[in-house]
């Protein structure tokens, strides 16, 4: 992908401008936001994947190349702002933080909140652009979530947390109240951390951790409670 000067716009949450949807990826983790977003009332177009064998299913046909995107997705950013119903929007549906944290620097695009129906936001949380919020999950009051993070599948993120930019709360998380965390870090399947943590960016918490100690950045913690190790490859975040 070639890097663009137009930077990635960034909308509130509240725009509440359902309207058109690009789905970059093709995985299955663009599967489950494909589906949220047809739940939400998104019109999905169609999904972008460098891997011609991947399926979206009959009704989310392939747009082409992820390179493909940056062309689908500029006319957006340059004609105009939310509540334009005619601008298609975009969603990174990718699982890889790494290729994530890749693309939002290259990618031009108006990008959308994806939400499941039944997820629950408190009307005081504040949630960055191309933030994907899973069925069932809840984020509490005051929190702020950073653009393009992914809140999953029945995570919880408690009250007055500040969540980085391409951040993975994976599913089943339990973030405590007051939790910090860099970006680019991957919170595993059903870790939890406690309250007023401070977790840096580009680390990695393992699956069923317990974190009850702050994180330097770049590190590994796993185990019961968990024990900061080195630093992590994106090998398995997807
Ligand atoms: C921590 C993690 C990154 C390690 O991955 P890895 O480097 O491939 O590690 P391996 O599977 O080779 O395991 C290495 C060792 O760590 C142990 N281990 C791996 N994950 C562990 C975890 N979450 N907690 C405790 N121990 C763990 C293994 O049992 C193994 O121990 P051994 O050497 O005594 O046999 C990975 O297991 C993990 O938890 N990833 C998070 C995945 C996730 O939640 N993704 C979200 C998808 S939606």
């Amino acid at each position: 992908v070639t890097k663009l000067a137009t930077p990635v716009v960034s909308v509130p949450a509240a725009s509440g401008a359902l309207g058109r949807l690009l789905v970059i990826g093709g995985g299955g983790h663009a599967w489950v936001v494909t589906e949220a977003a047809r739940a939400q009332g998104w019109r999905v177009l169609g999904y972008f994947d460098d891997d011609e064998s991947t399926s979206l299913g009959d009704k989310t046909p392939r747009l082409g190349p992820i390179s493909g995107a940056a062309a689908a997705t500029a006319p957006a950013a340059e004609r105009g702002g939310p509540g334009d119903e005619d601008l298609p929007w975009a969603v990174i549906a990718l699982g890889s933080l790494d290729l994530r944290a890749r693309l939002i620097q290259v990618l031009p695009g108006l990008y959308a909140v994806v939400r499941h129906p039944s997820a629950i936001v408190s009307p005081s949380a504040r949630i960055g652009a191309g933030t994907f919020i899973g069925a069932t999950a809840v984020v509490q009051g005051r929190t702020q979530v950073g653009d393009h993070t992914i809140i999953n599948t029945g995570a919880i993120v408690e009250h007055d947390c500040v969540i980085g930019i391409n951040v993975h709360i994976a599913p089943g998380a339990k973030v405590g109240g007051g939790v910090r965390i860099g970006r680019d870090t991957l919170v595993g399947i059903g870790s939890s951390i406690r309250p007023g943590v401070k977790i840096g960016s580009g680390c990695t918490i393992g699956v069923g951790a317990a974190v009850v100690s702050d994180v330097p950045d770049n590190a590994r913690a796993i185990g019961v409670p968990a024990r900061a190790t080195h630093s992590w490859s994106d090998s398995d975040d997807s």
